[in-house]
C-alpha cells in the first residue's frame, strides 16, 4: 500500500497564475514572462517573507485573448498583454504598494 503524504508548502501573500498556453499569445510570450517573474520576485525580495509572491503556470484561463495574461489571487485581478516593463511596474505598484495597475486589467472579480 502506497503512503500518502500531505503535501507542505510555505505561506503566501499572494498567489499569481501566468497563462502559457498557445492561443493567448503565438511565440512563448507566456513562459518567457513565467520565467522572467522567477528572477524579478526574487530581486524585489519577494520570493520569501511576508509579502511573498507564489507564482505556478497554466496552459490556459479559457479567455485565450491578447495575452500574455496572468491572474493574481486572493485579490481577484486578471492582468491582460503582459510585457517585462509591465511586469516590473506590476511588481512595484500592485505586490509591495498594494495598488493594483487598473490600465493592465481586464477583469476584477470582486464576487
Ligand atoms: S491559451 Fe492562454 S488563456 Fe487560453
Amino acid at each position: 500500500m502506497t503512503e500518502v503524504i500531505k503535501p507542505t508548502m510555505m505561506d503566501y501573500h499572494r498567489y499569481i497564475l501566468v497563462c502559457i498556453g498557445n492561443k493567448c499569445t503565438e511565440n512563448g510570450e507566456g513562459q518567457n514572462l513565467y520565467n522572467e517573474l522567477k528572477i524579478k520576485l526574487k530581486a524585489a525580495g519577494l520570493d520569501k517573507g511576508e509579502l511573498r509572491v507564489k507564482r505556478n503556470k497554466v496552459t490556459c484561463f479559457g479567455t485565450c485573448t491578447s495575452g500574455p495574461l496572468l491572474c493574481v489571487q486572493p485579490d481577484g485581478i486578471w492582468y491582460y498583454d503582459i510585457n517585462s516593463a509591465k511586469l516590473d511596474r506590476i511588481i512595484d505598484e500592485h505586490f509591495i504598494q498594494g495598488k493594483p495597475v487598473l490600465e493592465y486589467i481586464h477583469h476584477h472579480n470582486q464576487g
